[in-house]
This record gives C-alpha cells, structure tokens and sequence, in this order.
C-alpha cells in the first residue's frame, strides 16, 4: 500500500476546517494522515480538537520570537520533526516568510473566505455585502509569497441571500469551506493536483481556472 501523505495542519483559532478534516479521514472519506496540529497560540480551540483525536499538537508562540523570520524557521523546524508531505492552513492568522513558502514549496494549501481574485485580505464577507455581489464563496489555494495569490485549486461558490447580516452569510460560506477544502486536499493527497512552474497542474495539464463547485442557499452542492 502506498504511504499516506504525512499532513500537517495549521490553526490559530477554532478550527471547524481543522473538524472537517478530522471526520472526513475518520470515517475513511479522506485517505491522508493527519500527523501534527500546529498552533501559534496555545489556547486555539482547534489544539483541543486534535487531542480529542488523538492527533499529536505543537505550539509556538509568535511573540516569543524577535521576528517573523526566527519564527518561521522555528516553526518549520518543529513541523519537520513530522517530515510533512503537506502543510494546510485552517485559519492560521500569520503571513508567512518567503523562506518558509520556499521551504515548503508546493506543499501548502490555504483557504481563504472569497472568490479569488476578488476580495483578498480580511473582511470579505461585509465587503461582498457592501458591493452588492449576487455570488460568494471561498477558495482553496497554493500558498505562495503573494498573500492570497497563490494558484487556485478549487472554489465553492453559493448565491448571498437578500438582507442577510455578514455572520450569517460567514457561516453558510464555512459550511461550504468544510466541504470543499478536504476534498482538494485529498485531490493534492493523491497526486491529482500539483503545484508546478507557478501554477495549479490538474490530472497532468496545467490549470488557469479553478474548479468551481456550487451551491445553494443551504449548503447543499448543485
Ligand atoms: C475560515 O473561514 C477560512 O476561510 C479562513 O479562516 C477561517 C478559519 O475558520 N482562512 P476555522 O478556524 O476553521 O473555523
């Protein structure tokens, strides 16, 4: 049998894409090893997530380093203990240096809460109800040093709702993340998605445009 892909996964906060994950490869929809929870802040919920699963955790904390740089290599040198094939971020509130990139390259997913290239940075959701926008969604990503520019994988797109507030729409658009970002994984898990010469290579060809799944108002895939 082949090995599983060695997969860590990144989080500083709650960690429902980090949940996600876990109950996909529990119940054997998702065929990769989830071997390590990273965490820069030790009171990320997402850290009790994997111990209730059994998943070994490591924290470090930014603030005990005196730059981005020291950290980052700090951080790698911790996850490669692990020697991971994978890196996913969920939720991982850190711009990271182009050292790290470099030293995974290709290696690192991200998801980020907006249909790319639309809406970079933080605060999509108010900002897609504030333009107006009949469509939203997220995007599953290669991490690059361009934040949030790095070739794209996958996207869940779903209609806004008339009226709806930005934590309404937040969370119907995280139900949809936690359908789309392990099933990209599981694309780049298996080798049917790779990250070559800058760009997304999906089963063998290089790959412009994302896949776009879509969805309804209920989170339910058309
Ligand atoms: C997600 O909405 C993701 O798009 C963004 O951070 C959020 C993490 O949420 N990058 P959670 O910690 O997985 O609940």
């Amino acid at each position: 049998m082949a090995t599983r892909c060695k997969t860590a996964v990144l989080v500083s906060g709650s960690g429902t894409n980090l949940q996600a994950f876990i109950d996909r490869v529990g119940c054997g929809a998702l065929d990769l090893e989830l071997s390590v929870v990273f965490s820069n802040k030790p009171d990320a919920f997402g850290l009790v997530r994997a111990k209730n699963a059994g998943i070994p955790t490591a924290c470090l904390e930014h603030g005990d380093y005196a730059d981005r740089d020291s950290f980052d290599r700090a951080v790698a040198a911790k996850l490669d203990e692990w020697q991971p094939d994978l890196l996913v971020l969920a939720g991982f509130m850190r711009i990271l240096s182009a050292a790290f990139v470099t030293h995974y390259a290709g290696k690192v997913l991200n998801i980020h809460p907006a249909l790319l290239p639309a809406y970079p940075g933080l605060n999509t959701h108010q900002r897609v109800l504030d333009a107006g926008d009949k469509w939203h969604g997220s995007t599953v990503h290669f991490v690059t040093e361009e934040l949030d520019g790095g070739p794209r994988i996958l996207q869940g797109r779903l209609p806004v709702v008339a009226n709806e507030t930005a934590d309404q729409l937040a969370a119907r658009v995280q139900a949809v993340e936690h359908q789309i970002y392990p099933e990209a994984a599981g694309w780049v898990a298996e080798g049917r998605v790779t990250f070559c010469d800058g760009k997304t290579w999906i089963d063998g060809a290089p790959a412009n445009e994302p896949i776009v799944h879509t969805f309804d108002i209920n989170g339910r895939k058309l």
